[in-house]
């Protein structure tokens, strides 16, 4: 077998014949169902829970600034994702996009890498949501025994200052299964369920900012840019970096729009919507609330798994803090959805290229939604979240996805210069500046994580590998058609 073999690669006109040949998905979201998606997949763990340690432990007030930098990055990578969602309006997403530009062994690579973006985006948010839940939960005089609401192993200090072992995280799991169910019975559903949901998340934000912004000290925003502790990341300009790195979990979701491609009504023309329009919308979110989130409190009391209710407490607003748990619960459960969606899709669309078990690709009659994997994945999703402590896995989540969104950029440059006259619905402005750009910044964020992450996301894709010779290299559909 040769290399070319490994290289081959699906065209485009092909891929945009399969998005209307075979098993079909229903084609039932129009732009707004998208913005919907992308935000419900955007705003989550990362702004209810890590713009607070970031501002303490890195940047202070000029957390703003992390945000910034971030909202970059992630812009120059939107702009790629919005020309290949346009032009392939197929499910895979970056799998996809890779497919049509570097072949199929990066395509494969690629597909299992994003396992780490939604599977484990999905099972790190519901640890946070797990969190929220039991606090929320306890507010209301409901009492989770301790030894159910945090990952195996877990050793906690109990209110009467004993100690005890978690035995696994209940809530979590069963967060996730309620999810599933959801995405099984159907994705219009799941859509208008998701609509919701992102109306109370933002309004729940538009609150804090319309009180909290009142009572902001202008004092707590000074120094800006705390002074540099002599170490690498502590404050400073290197704090602000290092603190774009953390928080770029923020903006992870708005490339899971692109994975309802088969399943959008005009995706040509609603993507680029779904994909840019949720970011911005985001972007202009996350910095207002870190402006007023640091003027309201010192950064240095953001260290909580809270941040957001401690700012609410300096409002003095009991019925605020009340209201904003409401919103992280909400917010962070419409995380859970889109990224367990997306993770279907990705697989439904690898199935149908045959390098993951058919099961992946099967619909249900009457649902029309890939019932069997979405079952399967949810369960596994669901007992990773309840066996898995957060620290593990949110790292591992961003340098997934990092490395998609640098493979994307790269896929565009690719495929401008092999096919510069394909008609593009949506083309990214600026090429070559914007995607080299996109994949220098991406670069840059991922040197920022430590190398145990980088170590993980070797022996994840080592473990990919073994997958693709044993199984996907002697199913492939695009090998078994060349044989022909
Ligand atoms: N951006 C998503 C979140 O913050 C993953 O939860």
């Amino acid at each position: 077998m040769t290399l070319s073999r490994y290289l081959a690669k699906k065209t485009v006109a092909d891929l945009q014949t399969e998005a209307t040949d075979g098993e079909v998905l229903r084609r039932s979201l129009g732009p707004l169902n998208l913005l919907g998606l992308g935000i419900g997949a955007i705003i989550g763990a990362g702004i209810f829970v890590l713009t607070g340690t970031a501002a303490a432990q890195y940047a202070g007030p000029a957390i703003v600034l992390s945000f910034i930098l971030g909202a970059i990055a992630c812009a120059f990578a939107g702009l790629c994702y919005a020309e290949f969602a346009a032009l392939i309006p197929i499910a895979g997403s970056a799998y996809t996009y890779a497919y049509a530009t570097l072949g199929e062994l990066f395509a494969w690579i690629i597909g299992w890498d994003l396992i780490l973006e939604y599977s484990l985006g999905a099972a790190t948010v519901a640890v946070g949501w797990s969190g929220y839940i039991v606090s929320f939960l306890r507010d209301l005089g409901i009492v989770i025994p301790p030894q159910l609401t945090a990952a195996t192993g877990t050793v906690l200090t109990l209110a009467d200052g004993t100690t005890a072992t978690a035995l696994f995280n209940l809530p979590a799991l069963l967060g996730i299964l309620a999810v599933t169910a959801l995405l099984v019975v159907g994705v219009r559903e799941s859509a208008s369920l998701n609509g919701i949901i992102v109306i109370i998340k933002v309004a729940v934000i538009l609150a804090f900012l319309a009180f909290g912004v009142s009572h902001v000290d202008a004092a707590n925003w000074v120094p800006f840019i705390p002074e540099n502790t002599g170490k690498f990341g502590e404050y400073g300009i290197s704090g602000i970096l290092r603190g774009a790195g953390v928080i770029f979990f923020a903006y992870i979701g708005f490339d899971a729009v692109s994975t309802a491609a088969q399943e959008a009504k005009n995706p040509q023309k609603d993507m680029p919507i779904g994909i840019l329009g949720s970011l911005f919308i985001c972007t202009v979110l996350y910095i207002l609330v870190a402006g007023v989130l640091t003027g309201l409190v010192p950064y240095q009391s953001l260290n909580v798994p809270d941040p957001i209710a401690v700012g609410v407490d300096a409002i003095g607003l009991a019925w605020l803090a009340a209201v904003v748990k409401i919103g992280a619960i909400f917010g962070l459960s419409s995380v859970m959805l889109v990224l367990t969606y997306g993770q279907t899709r990705i697989f439904f669309t690898m199935a149908q290229d045959g390098l993951m078990p058919a099961l992946f690709k099967s619909l249900h009659p009457r649902f029309k939604t890939p019932h069997v994997a979405t079952i399967m994945l949810g369960t596994i999703v669901g007992i990773v979240a309840a066996l898995t402590p957060i620290s593990v896995l949110g790292e591992l989540v961003s340098i997934g996805t990092l490395f998609a969104f640098i493979v994307v950029c790269a896929g565009v440059l690719y495929l401008r210069n092999a096919q510069p006259d394909l008609p593009r619905p949506f083309r990214c402005p600026l090429v070559p500046f914007v995607p080299i750009a996109g994949i220098l910044s991406c670069l840059y964020l991922v040197s920022g994580l430590p190398w145990e992450t980088w170590l993980r996301l070797i022996i994840w894709l080592a473990i990919g590998m073994v997958f693709y010779f044993v199984y996907g290299r002697v199913n492939s559909t695009l090998l078994k058609k060349s044989r022909v």
